[in-house]
């Protein structure tokens, strides 16, 4: 039996054929990964690396010991939100508030975007009257940071929908307490920066010692692997300890020097071109959720157009960008096989009222193709970490909003990784619960645990 549904039209069949990854296509990109991590590891090369591999100076994994009240700010996905976090011998207790990032303060000056942080921040410790504590803080940064200790880290470039130009090549930790210091109304102590894959990690290696990786699949794509500390060349803090270096790969932006020209489609190509970021993170928009609705709405247009579908009638909604949204491909793939009830609500939506049983399967079909590339491209990426590490038997930890919600995505991975795997290698997904906050709070524990021992 196919994956795919027989009665689909043919000539979207065959149009969608140009999203399959196919097992030469997929060793290829597995290769061109393996290369661009060992780029961006190696002082020579790490400057012309498009993929960074980033060293993040997170060191100490946690043990579960942690105990206190921490802050945490998460920056970087489709919310902001502020974490109020109580660790208690291996139990975890969160409090936490959610806030709008406005269109308008997401591109334009940095003070602004920071100015607004911290007015969340103080609106949030009023709130739970912790604002006389000087609580240590974690600051989970989702963006692309060159980091230079665990609390300082320099924007290399705006990712997802942020444009701030003015923040690029500055150190974020600074631009947030220069912004509290403006306001006069809030202490705080920021003890680390880092990023939502960190936070993965770590959320979930206080679980299960054998997570080793961190993967979000959200609205951005990104992975943090554990390196031996002799490959992470660019590390230059003296004082190991573990021996090993946790690596930031930034690897949305894999592809970025056309090396992925050979899988990417007119639509990809498409959708660069609209973007905010143009020429960037081409690995990230073929698998995150801020471009699957978007491109699955770009087929079908295609198709309808074509007069395949719809009648050949496209509604105005249907034509309008970004009106096809990634949680729209996840509640589309969770109908039941041949059953079309999510996705008939959606055509509502969309005014395609008049589609046919043919239009939802071909609907679907599409959905599948654009979500399987995804799934197959992370795996792929996936099993080049696991080469990389040879461990027998580690654990990857996700989140992100296209893990969480998709279906099969989970499936999908473990189908395609276990195909892809080498003998002797095993591993398993676990979904972690709020790494951008709780790692966070863990990664501010250690950190504070660390100064109170060493005075530093
Ligand atoms: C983007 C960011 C990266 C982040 C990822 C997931 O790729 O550049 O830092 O980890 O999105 O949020």
């Amino acid at each position: 039996r196919t994956w795919y549904d027989p009665r689909i039209t043919p000539e979207v069949f065959e149009g969608m054929k140009e999203t399959w990854m196919d097992d030469a296509k997929i060793q290829k990109v597995m290769q061109l990964f393996q290369d661009n991590i060992e780029r961006g590891l190696k002082k020579a090369t790490h400057k012309e690396a498009i993929v960074k591999c980033f060293p993040t100076y997170v060191q100490d994994l946690p043990n579960g010991t942690e105990v206190g009240k921490f802050l945490a700010l998460d920056l970087g996905g489709t919310n902001f939100r502020v974490l109020l976090v109580e660790l208690d011998a291996g139990k975890c207790d969160m409090k936490s508030k959610i806030y709008a990032v406005p269109q308008n303060i997401m591109v334009g000056p940095g003070a602004v975007l920071f100015d607004h942080i911290a007015e969340c921040l103080a609106d949030f410790v009023h709130e739970h009257k912790i604002q006389h504590e000087v609580l240590p803080l974690g600051f989970t940064f989702s963006f692309p940071l060159e980091q230079r200790g665990l609390c300082v880290g320099i924007l290399e470039r705006w990712t997802k929908g942020f444009n701030c130009p003015d923040v690029i090549g500055k150190d974020v930790v600074e631009l947030l307490n220069q912004a509290i210091d403006r306001r006069d109304d809030v202490k705080i102590d920021v003890c680390a920066v880092l990023n939502d894959t960190t936070g993965t990690l770590m959320s979930c290696a206080w679980k299960n010692p054998n997570c080793r990786i961190g993967l979000i699949v959200g609205t951005g794509n990104n992975g943090c692997y554990v390196e031996k500390q002799k490959n992470a060349e660019l590390f230059d803090e003296a004082d190991m300890g573990s021996g090993n270096v946790i690596i930031n790969l930034e690897m949305g932006a894999f592809g970025d020097d056309g090396c992925l020209d050979f899988v990417r489609t007119e639509v990809d190509r498409t959708i660069d071109d609209l973007s905010i970021n143009r020429g960037r993170q081409q690995h990230e928009k073929m698998i995150s959720g801020m471009y699957m609705g978007e491109m699955v709405r770009r087929y079908i247009v295609q198709f309808t157009e074509k007069g395949l579908m719809f009648g050949g009638k496209a509604s105005d909604a249907l034509k309008e960008q970004d009106r096809f949204s990634c949680a729209f491909v996840s509640d589309i793939e969770s109908d039941q096989p041949r059953q079309y009830t999510r996705l008939r609500d959606i055509l509502r939506e969309l005014d395609l009222s008049h589609g046919s049983e043919q239009d939802c399967i071909n609907v679907r079909y599409i959905c599948e193709c654009l979500s399987r590339r995804s799934a197959h491209l992370i795996s792929a990426a996936m099993v080049v970490l696991l080469h990389r590490m040879g461990e027998s038997n580690v654990t990857i930890g996700v989140d992100g909003s296209v893990y969480k919600h998709h279906p099969h995505f989970r499936r999908l991975m473990i189908q395609k990784m276990s195909e892809l795997v080498r003998p002797g290698i095993s591993f398993d997904i676990m979904l972690s619960e709020d790494g951008s906050g709780r790692g966070a709070a863990l990664v501010a524990a250690v950190a504070a645990r660390k100064k109170a021992e060493t005075g530093k």
